[in-house]
């Protein structure tokens, strides 16, 4: 039996910006999904998915999850066509939009198959698997949530629309920081909510480019705060960014009215995070008594879940 794990993220600066090249920045989180695979005595491959996730989520995303299974398996060079394999997801991350599930399955399914067949990939290899696993999830990834989910920690990640290798840093803050995250319970596409965004720009390339002028400069502000651990200019920034994305139409009620919550009762700041339109939302807490009074805030404002983490080591 081959084993292997995939780590979930948020990103804290630029979704949907970094598509087009720009700059953003991503965390990685504790839970992680995990993925065991076996040998078969029958050709091709069969799944149990046994992630806890929103619900709706697995099944809405059942047909993406088969083309990316096929995806990272071709990718792979294996040939299923006489022994063919079972795999099963499980593990503590809850699969939803926004966290990095889909990543997190790719990176797990590379890692398990790594290890069955002894390929001998290095974390690079198995990021490039993954991000072809991405691609079933949502045609044209930036491979920022596959970069995250693969390697963890706090990344600056940047798209090279020419290149196929990834260009991201990984950055270390002197003291982690504290975020609550809180779900819409709502499952987006992402693809679509992506092409929506093409579609804007297209049919306004001056009021875009408007837009990721002001974000270019933000995430940078972003960066820097964040090294510095100057919290509250991060949150601000965090709120700013949350507005721009609202102008590019990828928030919705459910996401403001809980970044709203999370900044009455005390967050630093608090934004969309991933793909919008649904999934969840984040919020930047200076200590653990603020942490507490977010996390019970969104609970009661009706969030499907919250959970509590942090960020930066
Ligand atoms: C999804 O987690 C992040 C998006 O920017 C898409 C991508 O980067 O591929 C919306």
């Amino acid at each position: 039996m081959g084993q292997g794990s995939g780590k979930g993220k948020v990103i804290l600066f630029g979704e949907h910006f970094v598509v087009y090249g720009l700059p953003a920045l991503a965390a990685g989180i504790a839970a992680e999904t995990t993925a065991k695979v076996t040998r078969l005595k029958t050709s091709g491959w069969t799944i149990d998915d046994l992630r806890p996730e929103t619900p709706g989520y697995k099944a809405e995303k059942a047909d993406e999850q088969k083309v990316s299974t096929d995806n990272v398996i071709r990718h792979l060079g294996l040939d299923l066509s006489k022994q063919g394999i079972h795999i099963e997801l499980g593990g503590d991350l809850v699969a939803a939009s926004g966290i990095g599930a889909s990543a997190a399955n790719c990176v797990a399914l590379a890692r398990a198959l790594n290890e069955e067949f002894r390929l001998g990939l290095n974390n690079d290899r198995i990021n490039e698997a993954a991000y072809e696993g991405e691609k079933g999830y949502h045609g044209t990834p930036s491979g920022i949530d596959n970069t995250a989910s693969t390697f963890g920690g706090l990344i600056w990640y940047v798209r090279d629309p020419n290149s196929t290798v990834p260009m991201f840093e990984k950055l270390k803050l002197k003291k982690p920081i504290g975020l609550v995250i809180a779900s819409t319970g709502l499952t987006a596409s992402t693809k679509k909510v992506v092409d929506d965004v093409a579609a804007k720009k297209k049919a306004d390339p001056k009021w875009f480019d408007s837009i990721v002028d002001e974000y270019r400069t933000l995430v940078k502000d972003g960066r820097e705060s964040l090294l510095r651990l100057d919290l509250k200019k991060v949150g601000q920034l965090m709120n700013r960014n949350h507005e721009l994305l609202r102008s590019l139409t990828v928030s919705c009620p459910e996401l403001d009215s809980l970044v709203e919550k999370a900044l009455k009762n005390g967050a630093l700041g608090a934004k969309l995070t991933g793909t919008g339109r649904g999934g969840l939302m984040i919020a930047l807490v200076a200590d653990q008594h603020a942490t507490n009074r977010v996390a019970e805030s969104l609970q009661k404002a009706g969030a499907a879940a919250v959970w509590k983490t942090n960020f930066g080591q």
